[in-house]
């Protein structure tokens, strides 16, 4: 079982509120995320993100691609293919391994997690319970279910054809090992990185987009002189976890957690995970895994390609095999924990009615301003228009004219937008807007012409 031995609702002990259904509610209604082919009935765990949502995450994505690739000169850049050659997944050992143990109700059809913590009693003995139905001596025993989705190419469907949709983009990674490291002229130590779509078919998804079929995963793979991948695994450990603060998430609701032996994938010598605290009973859950892969996967590969994957270090005139510490981060997943550290209700002093707010990094935010005319005459609806126009070359902005404007700024402060900007009756003197803060509340009178400055300002860092 290796890698997939432990469900991640064992981990860590809850002691945030659950915030999930309600977020699972915002999302939809303002346009964040959606169920997938809901018109049919929806498609079981796949998701869509709308309007706000593919910003959001798009701005995650952007945000690691910035600190992983273009902010470093030793960490390329790939995008290399979902489908590949069927030997690959043999290789990296997914074949044979990437598997999840499955049990089936008789009675009620239902599928579970052989480990699964709601079962009583030993899977496949008289004893045992079905959560679902409560039949006992119902449950079948534990089999290996390959987590990989099966298609084929070209035109006849027969095992000569079968290829899978990756399970991970690390592997893209390993078989071009070389190609970026020639082209390139990169020298060990240094790192190649990519973001993509994997799909698992996951016995037992769940909790929005937390687990899900279809998913996209960022990940670096780190080539190391043998000897040196422990000094390099602290580096990326300590490296990542400052990513995921830099995001805002709540320090509080950051843990490391190490693998057990039993825990370890089989390519790992050692794993630790970055784990965040969702709230309610899903409690801490990994977001990312931090590996040392050894020279697992590159050798794997020299074996099943015939090809060889050893690295020339020409000043010391050796050729080695690297070693690999990788970083990987799902972006669903991520945006997910961004999501829930961000809800929050709150009430507002001098006001009957509260607020929701998604309090998000500025720079997260799939909006960054809206702009409001107080009223919709006296020349302001034209100023704010003119306004939002010429701020919208430089970020993404939202003209809102319509209904009371303390409503206008919640419909903001709902959907995370970290400015609004009100034109008034003093605009119409002397060329002032407001900007209100959503998180202080505060408003301040800029020059129409020094917003732009200072919203990019606070959306760089
Ligand atoms: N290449 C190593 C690897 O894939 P993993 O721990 O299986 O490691 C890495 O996955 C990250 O991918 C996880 O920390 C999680 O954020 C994300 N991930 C994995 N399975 C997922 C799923 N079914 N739905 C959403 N995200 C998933």
């Amino acid at each position: 079982m290796g890698w997939r031995c432990r469900p991640d609702y064992l981990v860590g002990m809850p002691n945030q509120p659950d915030v999930l259904e309600k977020l699972v509610s915002l999302c939809k209604r303002r346009g964040f995320i959606f169920q997938s082919s809901e018109i049919y009935g929806g498609t079981g765990s796949v998701w869509d993100y709308g309007p706000l949502g593919v910003e959001l995450k798009k701005n995650l994505k952007d945000r690691w691609w910035h600190a992983m690739v273009r902010a470093r000169d030793d960490i390329e850049g790939l995008d290399a293919a979902i489908l590949m050659h069927p030997r690959v997944w043999e290789a990296s050992g997914h074949v044979a391994t990437f598997t999840d143990p499955l049990v089936d109700c008789k009675n009620c059809k239902k599928r579970f997690r052989g480990d699964d913590p709601k079962i009583k009693g030993t899977p496949g003995t008289p004893d045992a319970q079905c959560p679902a139905c409560g039949m006992k001596g119902t449950l079948s025993e534990p089999r290996l279910f390959n987590l990989m989705f099966k298609t084929f190419m070209g035109p006849v469907e027969d095992s000569a054809s079968v290829v899978y949709l990756r399970p991970e983009t690390a592997q893209g990674i390993y078989v071009n090992f070389l190609n970026v490291q020639q082209s390139t002229r990169q020298k060990v130590p240094f790192g190649i990185a990519q973001i993509g779509k994997a799909f698992r078919n996951e016995i037992t998804p769940g909790n929005f987009i937390f687990r899900t079929r279809e998913f996209e995963q960022m990940e670096m793979q780190f080539f190391v002189e043998p000897g040196t991948e422990v000094e390099w695994f602290d580096y990326w450990k300590q490296e990542r976890l400052k990513w995921h603060q830099s995001l805002g998430l709540d320090e509080k609701r950051l843990q490391w957690h190490q693998h057990t032996k039993e825990e370890l994938a089989h390519y790992a010598s050692a794993a630790f995970d970055i784990t965040f605290d969702f709230g309610g009973t899903l409690g801490f859950q990994e977001i990312e895994g931090v590996h040392n892969r050894g020279d697992y996967d590159l050798r794997r590969h020299q074996e099943y390609s015939g090809k060889k994957l050893e690295y020339f270090d020409q000043p010391n005139n050796k050729r080695f095999v690297p070693f690999v510490v990788e970083t990987s981060v799902g972006a669903d997943r991520t945006t997910l924990a961004v999501l829930v550290n961000a809800y929050r209700e709150e009430a507002v002093e001098g006001e009957d009615e509260g607020r929701t707010v998604l309090a998000l990094h500025p720079s997260l935010a799939p909006v960054k301003a809206g702009v409001f005319p107080l009223v919709k005459k006296d020349g302001m609806p034209e100023f704010a228009n003119t306004l939002a126009t010429e701020l919208r070359q430089h970020f993404p902005v939202f003209y809102d004219e319509s209904g009371a404007i303390g409503r206008r700024y919640r419909r903001q402060d709902e959907v995370g937008t970290p400015f609004c900007i009100t034109v008034d009756g003093d605009t119409m003197q002397d060329g002032t807007v407001t900007i209100r803060d959503r998180d202080t509340l505060q408003q301040e009178r800029v020059a129409a012409e020094r917003v732009g400055p200072y919203i990019r300002e606070r959306i760089a860092v």
